[in-house]
């Protein structure tokens, strides 16, 4: 599914390049779920962004099933990203002016792969139905993660990246979300690459890598 091999990526600060990423070899299988731990700095976002095509890596391939990512240009990365991939952040990320129902299905629509069966199932699921007429200022941390998760699942993506999904979120409510995402994803049979700081959720997942030194071990 997901296939990263000698990723390598320097940043440039005050004058000097900064090598974050030295090498980096990952896998993840189809329908699998790794949680990627390692220290603040060490480049885990980094390396998800690379993974998502939000930036470009200095050497080394990445390969999304039979898509070479590291080989395409910016229009040919966002393309991959609206069609195979589902993102979600720390921030949530919502648009505040649409309401939940409206932010659901936002990236499947504009994928072109709206699917009403999957979408009913995805709120129902979630436990949305009641909520899809507010606006994101109007709900919990949780909720608009869970609206989050939707929103990134409802195009059915090949992977779903997420970086630091409950870090804004209190311990219970990391726990029912993060559930809630491993079902999903289950259900849908994508492969599932989080960062997460907690060594307690990392271990729900089927497998853990660490970022140390610029490499995953
Ligand atoms: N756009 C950037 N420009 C310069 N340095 C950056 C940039 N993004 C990240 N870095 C640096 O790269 C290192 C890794 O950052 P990051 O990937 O955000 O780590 P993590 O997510 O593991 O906390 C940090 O030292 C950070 O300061
Ligand atoms: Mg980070």
């Amino acid at each position: 599914m997901l296939r990263v091999t000698g990723l390598t990526k320097s940043y440039r600060s005050a004058g000097e390049d900064v090598a974050v990423l030295r090498g980096v070899d990952l896998a993840v299988a189809k329908g699998e779920s790794v949680a990627l731990s390692g220290e603040s700095g060490s480049g885990k976002s980094t390396l998800l962004h690379l993974i998502a095509g939000l930036d470009a890596a200095d050497s080394g391939e990445i390969r999304l099933a039979d898509v070479t990512v590291s080989g395409l240009n910016d229009a040919g990365r966002a393309e991959l990203r609206r069609d195979r991939l589902g993102l979600v952040f720390q921030q949530f990320n919502l648009i505040p002016s649409l309401s939940v129902a409206d932010n659901l299905v936002f990236q499947s629509r504009i994928a072109g792969r709206h699917d009403a069966a999957w979408h009913d199932e995805l709120v129902e699921r979630l436990g949305l139905k009641s909520l899809l007429k507010r606006y994101p200022e109007q709900l919990s941390g949780g909720q608009q993660q869970r609206v989050a998760i939707g929103r990134a699942l409802a195009p059915k993506p090949l992977l779903l990246l997420a970086d630091e999904p409950t870090g804004n979120l209190d311990e219970d409510t990391a726990d029912e979300v993060l559930a809630l995402a491993r079902d999903l994803v289950a259900r849908t049979g994508c492969g599932f690459l989080m960062v997460t700081h907690s060594a307690r959720l990392a271990a729900t997942l089927d497998r853990q890598v660490t970022l140390h030194a610029g490499i995953v071990a």
